[in-house]
């Protein structure tokens, strides 16, 4: 019954997308956009928007921007980009979130060019008249620390300050030693990134020695405006010449100004690069799944006991599943009784692995497609899984096809999460049953 009703459910849903969408490779679409985009090109260069060619200088980087605009307006009529799924059955709703690829190669051109575009970069700051060391531990998982490498980079770009190579949490849930370095390519990092902050691996032994007191540390609140940058952190930087930032998630205001706003770009989907094996390891799966098949899914799957229990929703595991994540939610002394009723009826609880492939097969993957599963622990083991496995037989994680390669990385939760954010990164359709970080990252990248 339930399944007939996400069944009409899904043709309603294909139906508003259409099909065309559905895959990034060998869209008509893509030749039909980008026509569109020549002509809307020429009639505005014979419309006045050009008047002369002096002008078409001076004013090119306006008309550039205005030039995006339309692209981007091209890119809403002919595609859906990440879609949130409201789904009811029974009495129940579920989010999930399906992010569709079609013409990727016209925005990140287009992205790729604004945010490259030197004169979009504010002066650089010089080392020698830096306002003094930033140092940033970041919080959380890979995808976390990367928002807060991000927002670090542009922190120290408001403060004029020198940004010390940020380092990692070793303490999370995740419980990862690597460094930096272990992940992204630091000298990289380094060297994009030189024309916006200056940074540097350590701060200098000279400047050490010459301190008399440890670096002064402090955590800013959530979200915090620039001003509060300025006028809290700044003055006392100033005086200690190095300045230790902790738990540094979020601490950064969404809303910047647009050369913030790109430099935030530049960092994240530029200047943050896996290093050399990660890259090749993720490049190798991603050939051998194309080997297998011309186009393929990736499903990330997020399904640990932690956040199960923090979701406070039931899953269909009776007395056993309400005990073992009852037990585990009493951790977070501050939430609230569950009601697991009331929370799926809100939509707020994830979809199982089961559930996934449901809403899979009917959008009309058929049980020839390959699937990519991108997961941590998942609670229930196989037997979580199995269902899911039965409704798409091409089911493909990192450690099935990477095997003894993947051995060096197993201790390491942040290396593993980089993989399966290379072979996301490069499928066809992309499908998560969280928006989480890295599933947000991803949909900003693609
Ligand atoms: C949802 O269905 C269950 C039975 O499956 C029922 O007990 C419950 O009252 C229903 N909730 C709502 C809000 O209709
Ligand atoms: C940073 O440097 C620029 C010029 O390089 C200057 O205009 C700006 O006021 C400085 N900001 C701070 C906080 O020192
Ligand atoms: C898909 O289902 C059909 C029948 O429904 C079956 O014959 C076929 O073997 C299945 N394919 C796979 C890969 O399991």
């Amino acid at each position: 019954m339930s399944s007939i009703l996400i069944n009409n459910l899904g043709a309603q849903i294909q139906k508003q997308c259409c099909n065309y969408f559905l895959f990034r490779r060998r869209s008509p679409w893509t030749l039909v956009c980008g026509l569109l985009l020549f002509a809307v090109g020429l009639i505005s260069l014979f419309t006045g928007h050009v008047v002369s060619d002096l002008e078409w200088y001076s004013h090119r980087l306006v008309h550039r921007t205005w030039y995006y605009k339309k692209i981007s307006l091209c890119l809403m009529q002919c595609r859906i980009e990440f879609i949130m799924l409201r789904l009811t059955y029974g009495n129940q709703s579920f989010q999930t979130f399906i992010m569709v690829a079609a013409i990727e190669a016209l925005i990140l051109h287009s992205l790729g060019h604004s945010v490259e575009s030197s004169s979009s970069r504010l002066s650089p700051v010089r080392e020698r008249l830096s306002k003094g060391y930033l140092l940033i531990a970041t919080s959380g998982g890979l995808n976390q620390q990367r928002t807060g490498i991000t927002d670090a980079v542009v922190v120290a770009r408001i403060l004029n300050a020198t940004l010390v190579v940020p380092e990692l949490d070793h303490q999370s849930y995740w419980k990862d030693e690597s460094d930096f370095l272990n992940i992204f390519d630091v000298d990289w990092f380094i060297s994009y990134l030189a024309k916006d902050v200056p940074i540097v691996k350590r701060v200098p032994e000279k400047v050490m020695r010459s301190m008399d007191k440890p670096p002064y540390t402090m955590r800013v609140p959530r979200k915090s405006e620039p001003d509060y940058y300025l006028e809290q952190v700044l003055p006392i930087l100033m005086r200690r010449r190095v300045l230790q930032l902790t738990k540094f998630d979020y601490r950064l205001a969404n809303d910047l100004d647009e050369d913030l706003q790109k430099l935030r770009c530049r960092v994240n989907y530029h200047a943050l690069r896996f290093t050399k094996p990660i890259r090749n390891l993720g490049q190798r799966l991603v050939t051998r799944m194309r080997k297998m098949a011309k186009r393929f899914i990736a499903v990330h799957l997020r399904f640990e006991p932690d956040m199960l229990a923090f979701s406070g929703c039931y899953y269909g595991g009776g007395d056993k599943e309400r005990h073992e994540l009852g037990e585990i939610r009493k951790r977070w002394e501050t939430l609230p009784e569950s009601s697991p009723d009331e929370e799926r009826t809100r939509g707020k609880c994830p979809l199982t692995p089961h559930e996934v492939g449901l809403l899979l097969r009917a959008l009309d993957f058929d049980n020839n497609t390959y699937l990519y599963v991108a997961s941590g622990e998942i609670y229930g083991g196989e037997e979580t899984l199995r269902p899911l496995k039965e409704l798409f037989p091409n089911f493909y994680t990192k450690e099935m096809l990477a095997g003894e390669e993947l051995k060096p990385l197993l201790p390491f939760s942040s290396r593993l999460a980089a993989i399966d954010y290379i072979v996301c990164d490069e499928s066809d359709v992309f499908v998560t049953n969280n928006n989480g970080n890295m599933a947000k990252i991803l949909a900003g990248r693609r």
